[in-house]
């Protein structure tokens, strides 16, 4: 088998370090289950890369990108130096646009271990999949600003739903949840107050479900899921979201599920015409950067939710157990999750446990 092309952009505060205990995982899983090898293409693409040239990728950065079986990636933003409207708005966003990445995975998992900030939820009680639409919605680059600077200034942004792309996201959602024993799904919007874009996508969603009579769903407001998520997280299996809704909403599941240090992302282009880009849910953390104690196992997990898309099903189960096998023995920690290991210990840990 030849081996799998890999950009990694390891970005930038603790980015590179969760980054490279991922690939450390997956060079020896992979190896393991299922003797695949990897060409690993390390770029440099960051807010210092942007200091030095001008740019946050070279201009043939995207035909480079594109030449990848897929994308690791680790967190852009260090606001405090230069604007998310350059690092995120140059790179994170236009990529998962411009390679159709519009199927934004998250998975939230309670984890056997794990100490779980709701009272009275066992391991495994917390279970589900937020299908995060990717590539418009809110996130839609459409707006602008009148009379910067001034009293009169107004400033318009523009949410931009497409009948489209909000039943390819839905699709994705309910084949997911055909295969998952619970057979449900939860449609999220604000179509009570924001009547157009989630209008149409509530009719995209009474259109789509008729295909899927086998699934269970129903649709529920953001702010009452929000407050579910808090109150009976339990009770979701698969749940669709717009791009803002499941931003936010998997912050929310990562943090009842016990750490976003545990939180999972694919940004999956289904027709694999463009490569597919893996990413934990967190951002760069300028907190805890260079300090080496940022929980590796988001990226780790993003980096199995890789293996599984590159067909290598075995050594993505083979890495899952083994963080699970070391959440649940508890004996390495990092302090987000009560404990003093470093990044790297965790690393350690994952790899002894493979
Ligand atoms: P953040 O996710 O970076 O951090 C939020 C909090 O979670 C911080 O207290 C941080 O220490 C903690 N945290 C995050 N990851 C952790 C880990 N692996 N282990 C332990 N603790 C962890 O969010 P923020 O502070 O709002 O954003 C910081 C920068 O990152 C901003 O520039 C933002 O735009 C960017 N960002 C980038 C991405 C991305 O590139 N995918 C995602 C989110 C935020
Ligand atoms: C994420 C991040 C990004 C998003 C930011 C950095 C624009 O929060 O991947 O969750 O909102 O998509
Ligand atoms: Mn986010």
């Amino acid at each position: 088998m030849p081996a799998h092309r890999i950009a990694v952009i390891g970005g930038d505060g603790i980015g590179p370090e969760v980054i490279d205990q991922a690939v450390r995982v997956v060079e020896k899983a992979a190896a393991k289950f299922d003797k695949a090898e990897f060409a690993w293409n390390k770029l440099p693409w960051s807010t210092s890369y942007y200091q030095q040239h001008g740019h946050m990728l070279p201009p043939d950065g995207w035909d480079t990108l594109a030449k990848h079986d897929a994308i690791l990636f680790g967190a852009v933003g260090n606001p405090a130096v230069v604007s998310d409207k350059v690092t995120v708005h140059e790179l994170l966003l236009p990529m998962r646009r411009k390679f159709d990445q519009y199927v934004n995975l998250r998975p939230a998992f309670l984890f056997a271990g794990v100490p779980c900030p709701l009272v009275g939820k066992a391991p495994g009680a917390i279970d589900m999949l937020v299908y995060r639409e990717n590539t418009e919605g809110e996130y839609a680059p459409v707006g602008g600003n009148l009379y910067p600077g001034t009293e009169n200034e107004i400033a318009v942004q523009t949410g931009v739903f497409t009948r489209r792309g909000c039943e390819r996201i839905l699709r994705a959602a309910f084949e997911a949840a055909r295969k998952r024993p619970r057979k449900t799904l939860t449609s999220i919007t604000k179509s009570n107050a924001q009547v157009y874009g989630m209008g149409l996508w509530d009719d995209a969603y009474l259109a789509v479900r008729k295909e899927y009579p086998d699934v269970r769903s129903s649709s529920l407001l953001v702010d009452a899921a929000a407050m579910d998520f808090v109150r009976k997280p339990e009770t979701f299996d698969v749940v669709v979201a717009s791009n803002l809704f499941g931003d936010i909403l998997t912050d929310l599941s990562a943090a009842v599920t016990g750490s976003i240090g545990l939180a999972s992302s694919a940004n999956i282009n289904p027709t694999k015409q463009f490569p597919s880009m893996f990413e934990p849910v967190h951002g760069s953390a300028p907190d805890i950067a260079g300090k080496g104690i940022a929980n590796p196992m988001a990226a780790i997990l993003s980096a199995a939710l890789m293996l599984d898309h590159l067909g290598l099903a075995a050594s993505a189960a083979g890495t899952r157990d083994a963080v699970a096998k070391v959440l649940a023995e508890g004996k390495v920690k990092t302090p987000d999750l009560g404990g003093t290991a470093t990044t790297t210990q965790i690393g350690d840990a994952v790899l002894a446990a493979l």
